[in-house]
């Protein structure tokens, strides 16, 4: 990891004195190929996006400095490691596979004497004849994915994001919540009958999820008025996860369960059988697309030389942004409807992977770890949150996502969406100056004296960075290259700081807290909480809970 004695640290920092001290209209002005130098293409022969990090604060000294740091860090080596299977999430002793689960069958990567991707292949194969088979049936018009986290995240993004693009006859909604409003609303809107639920969950033992499978059971059985255990219900089932042996203890009875593997993280389980709804939505085939883009941006990060490298260069865009220059949070914006899912799924891959405190020995880390991830679409997003990014006190990288080519044939609006979004970049990295808003203000007022006065609220700073990500078309192979360029930027990150990007230590707290205090809640015999809980608990979280258990 870098640490504040290390020779290139000492050298960003310098850099970032210098380049904080000038202008993004100076660096444009000193560099009139900026553009072109700090552009770079993600290209495959048959895919093609554009990537233009010409607005963040960084010059070529800075990307210079980056890649001697990246090339020290060895992050590709270690990237080629990761794909072939080394154990690199270290707190829970596992290779990290993700890549596995996209690789062609000509691959091999073994792991305990097992080649994984041969089982990857039998499950595709498997995967494709089932969503064939209910695609042809056309019993199901409707699928309720349940699951939560990566489980819900990956699935609901890619379904939204090709709804737009690719027909299904199929509808799909996704229920993640223990708040029971969730699965109630939808299944009010749901015909039995014409109903297939997908179990997504890696463990199993997630609470919420076998909460609402249980539901689901018990209001299948109710409608048909059968038993809840009967093969009728079990046939409205299917499974995935890394252990379906344990469905039957949690009393869920699937006629069908597909499996992903242990090595597979549950927000890096968008390429396995987790994303089964919109692969019956759409199609196996569609879902083949999604997978080669992903391959296809695997091997840029594992071939492509550093300096033209995107997924390195924006991960280590991400690093200077955050542990160099200190912006404590990042915003992702695509001005796209069908990509409304993707700020929420980036939450959980960068949060969860790289919101760490201690290095991967242990030992605590000195540097700026994740930044707060959120976002929303364009346009609607200008009109929520865009005038603090212009004119707050805190500045945020943004990220802007846009299409040549929209999911409808409204022309003439799209090109008004687009132009949004690319003014909104040029806003935030040049602002206005007081001299261009009293030539403004004064040419429309006329009243140098009335305007001026005003004139200072209209000034914005601008040197606001961001990265524009733009492609022909929001395909599958698209959507899959812009999926893994994220998991490879967050692989970056977490190589550079030397966190451990694959395990979630920190949400475990809370579930197990949440436990105890449920059963509390749960004892309808007393309204006084258990001497044993009650000397664990602290005064308020205490209060809070006599409150409300003599308030239902
Ligand atoms: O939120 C923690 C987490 O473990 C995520 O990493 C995971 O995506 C989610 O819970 C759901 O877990 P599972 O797929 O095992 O139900």
């Amino acid at each position: 990891m870098i640490s504040t004695g290390f020779e290139v640290w000492k050298l960003l920092l310098a850099h970032s004195g210098r380049v904080g001290a000038t202008s993004l209209r100076a660096l444009f002005e000193k560099d009139p190929e900026r553009a072109s130098h700090l552009t770079k293409m993600l290209s495959d022969g048959k895919n093609e996006i554009i990537v233009d990090f010409s607005k963040q604060i960084v010059d070529l000294d800075v990307l210079n400095e980056l890649l001697r740091l990246a090339g020290e860090m060895k992050v590709l080596e270690q990237f080629v490691a990761m794909r072939n299977g080394a154990e690199i999430n270290s707190t829970e002793h596992q290779a990290v596979l993700h890549t596995a689960l996209r690789a062609t069958p000509e691959m091999t990567v073994t792991i305990s004497g097992v080649d994984v991707v041969a089982e990857v292949h039998t499950e595709l194969k498997a995967l494709r004849k089932f969503a064939n088979s209910v695609r042809k049936a056309k019993k199901f018009k409707k699928i309720v994915n349940i699951g939560i986290g990566g489980s819900d995240l990956g699935p609901d993004l890619v379904y939204e994001a090709l709804s737009g693009r690719y027909k299904s006859e199929i509808d799909c909604e996704f229920v993640a919540n223990i708040d029971m409003a969730e699965i109630t609303s939808v299944l009010a809107n749901s015909n039995p009958n014409e109903t297939l639920f997908v179990i997504c969950s890696k463990t199993l033992t997630t609470t919420e999820t076998l909460a609402n499978a249980n539901y689901a059971k018990q209001w299948l059985a109710s409608q048909f008025g059968v038993d809840a255990d009967s093969e009728t219900i079990a046939q409205h089932f299917v499974v995935v996860s890394a252990y379906p042996q344990r469905a039957a203890q949690a009393g869920i009875n699937a006629a069908n369960s597909f499996r992903i593997w242990p090595w597979v993280g549950g927000r890096y389980s968008i390429s396995s059988a987790m994303s089964l709804a919109p692969i019956i939505a759409f199609g196996p085939d569609v879902f083949d697309e999604f997978l080669a883009g992903m391959r296809s941006v695997d091997d840029h990060m594992q071939n492509t030389a550093p300096q033209n490298n995107v997924p390195l260069i924006l991960g280590l865009i991400d690093v200077w942004n955050t542990s160099v220059r200190g912006y404590t949070s990042q915003a992702f914006v695509p001005y796209a409807f069908q990509l409304r899912r993707l700020p929420s799924f980036l939450q959980q891959l960068i949060m969860e992977s790289n919101g760490k405190s201690v290095l991967d020995d242990g030992s605590p880390i000195s540097l700026r770890s994740s930044p707060v991830v959120w976002g929303g679409v364009g346009t609607i997003a200008q009109h929520a949150f865009f005038q603090m990014l212009h004119q707050g006190t805190d500045i945020v990288p943004v990220e802007f996502i846009g299409f040549v080519q929209s999911a409808h044939d409204q022309t003439v609006e799209h090109d008004v969406l687009i132009a949004n979004m690319f003014a909104q970049a040029r806003a935030l990295a040049f602002g206005r100056t007081l001299a261009e808003v009293d030539a403004v203000v004064d040419a429309e007022v006329n009243s140098s004296n009335v305007a001026s006065k005003e004139n200072a609220h209209r000034v914005m700073r601008g040197n606001r960075p961001s990265t524009t990500v733009l492609a022909p078309a929001l395909t599958s192979r698209t959507l899959g290259a812009l999926i893994a360029m994220y998991e490879h930027r967050v692989f970056v990150q977490g190589v550079i700081l030397g966190i451990n990007s694959f395990d979630q230590w920190g949400v475990e707290l809370g579930k197990s807290l949440a436990k105890q205090i449920a059963s509390e809640l749960d004892n309808e015999l007393t309204n006084v909480i258990s001497s044993e809980t009650s000397s664990s608990l602290d005064s308020s979280t205490r209060k809070l809970i006599d409150w409300y258990r003599q308030h239902r």
